[in-house]
């Protein structure tokens, strides 16, 4: 039998240290981080003391300059026990932030992972916020892992050991979770279809929730026809694999009150299109329609990892949508579970099919506030480009948060209007509602107006992730493949509640 990759946690192997003399520190590797035009009066100065003036001289010739994500190789330099130095620009000063801080220690990480090292050093500047401390080191843990898990020769290796020079031990700790969980969502969005299906996603959940001691329930196909989920059951009848819901509940506030927030995902773990096939170009990547499942469940874990003071849960649906001859169809009309009617117009608008039935289970449960991440449609990629993931919501306070939040963590994302005038395109000539817009225009709108339907008067923001979940090529800071996108926001959104 083929045995799928296991995802491994790395928070443990990362340290942070206050031994504070770098030209005699043991490590194989010392990464600094350099501001563009000079060294300053950080770090990167006292490594340039150490070495006689090794960094202002190649800043003035001109081989070093600082500019944002460039990596510098230097070996045995003189003045240090470090055989390798790396020095990883940061651009500007005055425009590093949290993101950047994340991109730049990924950069770094991702260059030196290309070969096996067992400690690496990165060097913290005195003067970062604890929130720029914990994306670094987010990012130094996602740099080093890339889309190996099916290479028999991998490209990247995990370092044995990586120390943090900084004071700010709590901010390591909780980066370290915060890299773990980024690199969960990753891991999950990189293993191939035929290993992650409905009931193999659920197992994963599990494990994440024994981990971190979240309450857990999987509703099979049984289970989801008792409690009416007949959206879901629908997507998933083309598929040989059976539907699954995940519920994860964490009571951080220790007492079982409504919960504060629902981080709701499209788990759609294969997108064939259905019996509304997609090309072969458009079908190649579509491993990656889980990954609003990934970033929840991946959410959830480090929210309940970071033992945070607040009531969640985390629904995730899981379904393979394919051709099979039980598949649902054109033409079809479905009850989804509040009792909305939809027709069906198009089998590969699945994911809003779904949701419709997810959303209303947490809707049942009477929370605070409902998040959906969802690769919903490639209007969006559109409308916004591959790195922009789209908002969209019934309640302009919620949605400012999310934004606050991403902006905090250096994530981008941008509102697109909510209508009325949109609610006339879903209308069906059948049923309630149908499942796509009337013509391909404002797509990822009426997508969003779709799943409106389903969330009553709960304040909810829906979140668009079809561009920025998955990179078909390498970036500088990441290789391609799932990224992990809006884990961070997401729980910067929770820590803030
Ligand atoms: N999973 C896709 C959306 C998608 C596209 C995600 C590209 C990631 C990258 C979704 O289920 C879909 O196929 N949507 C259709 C909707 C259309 C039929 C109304 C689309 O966007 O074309
Ligand atoms: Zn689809
Ligand atoms: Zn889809």
């Amino acid at each position: 039998m083929k045995k799928e990759p296991s995802f491994q946690y790395y928070a443990s192997s990362v340290h942070t240290t206050t031994q504070h003399d770098l030209s005699s520190f043991q490590t194989d590797a010392l990464v600094v981080f350099l501001s563009e035009g000079d060294v300053g009066r950080g770090k990167a100065s006292e490594i340039d003391q150490a070495t006689n003036g090794l960094l202002s001289k190649l800043i003035e010739q001109g081989e070093l300059s600082g500019e944002r994500y460039q990596c510098t190789s230097l070996f045995e330099p003189a003045g240090l026990t470090a055989s390798h130095l790396l020095i990883v620009g940061l651009g500007k000063r005055e425009h590093v932030d949290a993101g950047v801080l994340f991109r730049a220690a990924s950069s770094a990480s991702r260059q030196l992972a290309t070969s096996p090292r067992s400690i690496v050093t990165f060097v913290a500047d005195a003067h970062w916020t604890d929130t720029q401390m914990e994306q670094a080191v987010a990012g130094a843990m996602s740099g080093m892992i890339g889309q190996d898990l099916y290479r028999s020769k991998k490209k990247q290796v995990p370092f044995g050991k990586m120390i943090w020079i900084s004071g700010k031990k709590d901010a390591v700790h909780n980066g370290s979770l915060l890299g773990d969980g980024v690199n969960l969502a990753r891991h999950l969005v990189n293993l191939a279809p035929d290993d992650l299906y409905p009931e193999s996603f659920a197992e994963h959940a599990r494990a994440a929730a024994s981990k971190t001691g979240m309450e857990i329930e999987v509703w099979d196909e049984k289970k989801l026809a008792q409690e009416g989920c007949r959206a879901m059951l629908a997507v998933g009848r083309g598929s040989y694999r059976p539907p699954r819901l995940v519920l994860m509940h964490y009571n951080g506030r220790n007492d079982s009150s409504q919960p504060d927030i629902a981080l709701v995902g499209k788990g759609v773990t294969f997108d064939s299109g259905g019996l509304s096939l997609k090309t072969p170009d458009g079908m190649l990547h579509m491993k990656c329609d889980m990954a609003g499942g990934a970033t929840m469940l991946s959410a959830a874990s480090t929210i309940a990892a970071m033992k945070l003071p607040i009531n969640l849960v985390a629904a995730i649906g899981l379904v393979e949508n394919m051709t099979g001859s039980a598949a649902y169809k054109l033409g079809d009309v479905i009850t989804a579970r509040s009792g909305t009617t939809v027709e069906i117009h198009n089998t590969d608008a699945e994911g809003r099919v779904v949701l419709a039935d997810v959303l209303d289970v947490v809707r049942s449960m009477n929370t605070k506030r409902i998040i959906d991440a969802a690769t919903l449609t490639g209007a969006c990629v559109v409308a916004l480009g591959l790195d922009v993931a789209g908002l969209f919501t019934n309640n302009q306070s919620l949605c400012d948060h999310v934004i606050k939040s991403a902006h905090d963590m250096g994530e981008p994302v941008w509102q697109l209007p909510m209508f009325p005038e949109y609610d006339s395109q879903i209308k069906s000539e059948v049923a309630d509602i149908k499942n796509v817009g009337d013509g391909r225009w404002g797509g990822a709108i009426t997508a969003a107006k779709f799943l409106e339907q389903f969330v009553g008067d709960t304040p909810w923001t829906h979140i668009d992730i079809a561009g920025p979940a998955f990179a078909e090529r390498p970036r500088p800071w990441i290789d391609g493949g799932g990224t992990g996108a809006l884990v961070r926001t997401l729980i910067s959104l929770a820590r803030s509640l």
